[in-house]
């Protein structure tokens, strides 16, 4: 496999940080450059996340001493050097969505973290286990854009990628019908609780925007490419409630479903134990053995015990039980800046990379 030469855009912050940390020994990308916004463009890595490195270990030595760039003025040199950036910003969505475009119409594709172009009907929105047929619409939106080899991809919002994992292996059996409450770790806010100290012993019932993205966004993930645009899926339906809670990393829902074939419960442990997805097949550098482990133990998944599963790329679930107004009930649990950010961006990429599109 090829060497790639990649940049890293929001470098500084939570997720960007988690790239930086995956990224530093990995055997296929390369890290050439790191860019944020211009309050951090000019320092060395190190002093720019100085305060505010939230990783368990250590700056990785290959990029302590790196000049970080600014992710806006320097786009075009940036975009000169590397083979492809992952993007991770916090702006808001119409100057995210111009950012990224910049960097595709620049021939340089973006793996992005970002919600501003997830709901593009010919941007790919992609869980690697679920959905890489959707990478088929990338040729359609070079053809909108005017490009070659630029492109966006997105990854899904991190609330999801606690339940949707767990449903897809039981769509053959018809979901009609989903409530999922999701209990989101603060890491997903882009804080730890020293700089969020209001969140200790506490729980905030909102995160804003959260609700319509976890109702929205798996109906593009179970969506069909037709003529180059994915065309959403009309079913399951789906509500949710989202509420902020006092766990550094880690996203747990509770997940209550209905099917119009009902399976038994062997059935659908069965259909857990047994999916394995193209990352899968493929051998993908990052792709988890198992993509999902179900407990038996009845206080499992727990989020402390249990996130790091798969180096916090695998989804544990537990205690499916038959419910008196679903079908069903269990409980899931995944990394939000591993699986849910980070990890599944660089998963992604690789399944990019292995496809060719970075050539
Ligand atoms: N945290 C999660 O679990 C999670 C999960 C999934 C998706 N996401 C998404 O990932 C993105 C980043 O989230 P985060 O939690 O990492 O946020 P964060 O910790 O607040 O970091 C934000 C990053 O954006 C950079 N930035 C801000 N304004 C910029 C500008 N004008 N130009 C270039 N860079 C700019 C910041 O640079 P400076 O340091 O220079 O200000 C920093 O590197 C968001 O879109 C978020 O929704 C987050």
């Amino acid at each position: 496999m090829k060497n790639y030469k990649v940049g890293v855009i929001g470098a500084t912050g939570m997720v960007g940080q988690r790239l930086v940390t995956l990224l530093s020994n990995h055997p296929w990308f390369h890290i050439e450059v790191l860019a944020a916004s211009g309050k951090s463009a000019g320092k060395t890595y190190e002093n720019a996340v100085s305060g505010r490195w939230a990783m368990e270990t250590e700056i990785p030595e290959n990029v302590r001493e790196m000049v970080v760039l600014d992710a806006e003025k320097d786009a075009e040199g940036i975009a000169s050097v590397v083979d492809f950036v992952f993007c991770a910003v916090n702006m808001d969505k119409a100057a995210t969505k111009a950012l990224e475009e910049k960097y595709a119409k620049l021939e340089c594709p973006v793996m992005s973290n970002n919600s501003a172009n997830r709901g593009v009907s010919d941007v790919p929105m992609i869980i690697p286990e679920i959905n890489p047929e959707h990478i088929e619409a990338v040729a359609a939106q070079k053809k909108r854009l005017g490009t070659k080899r630029g492109f966006i991809s997105a990854k899904s919002n991190c609330s999801i990628q606690s339940y949707v994992p767990a449903l897809h292996p039981l769509m053959k059996f018809g979901i009609t019908k989903v409530l999922a409450c999701t209990y989101q770790a603060i890491s997903g806010a882009g804080k730890n609780f020293e700089r969020w100290p209001e969140m200790v012993d506490n729980l905030i019932p909102y995160i804003g925007g959260e609700e319509e993205k976890s109702e929205k966004e798996p109906l593009k993930i179970w969506g069909k490419v037709e003529n180059g645009e994915i065309i959403n899926a009309v079913s399951p339906a789906i509500t949710t409630q989202c509420l902020r809670v006092p766990v550094s990393d880690g996203h747990t829902a509770a997940v209550f479903v209905s099917f119009e074939n009902k399976p038994s419960v062997e059935e659908i442990k069965k259909c857990w134990a047994e999916y394995k997805g193209e990352p899968q097949l493929l051998g993908l550098p990052s792709a988890p053995e198992h993509f999902l482990t179900y407990f038996e133990e009845p206080d499992r998944p727990q989020a402390k015990l249990d996130r790091n599963l798969e180096k916090g790329m695998g989804v544990s679930i537990g205690r499916l039980r038959p419910d008196s107004q679903y079908d069903y009930k269990f409980v899931s649990l995944s990394h939000n800046t591993l699986r849910g950010a980070a990890g599944g961006n660089v998963l992604m990429a690789e399944l990019y990379a292995a496809k060719g599109y970075f050539d």
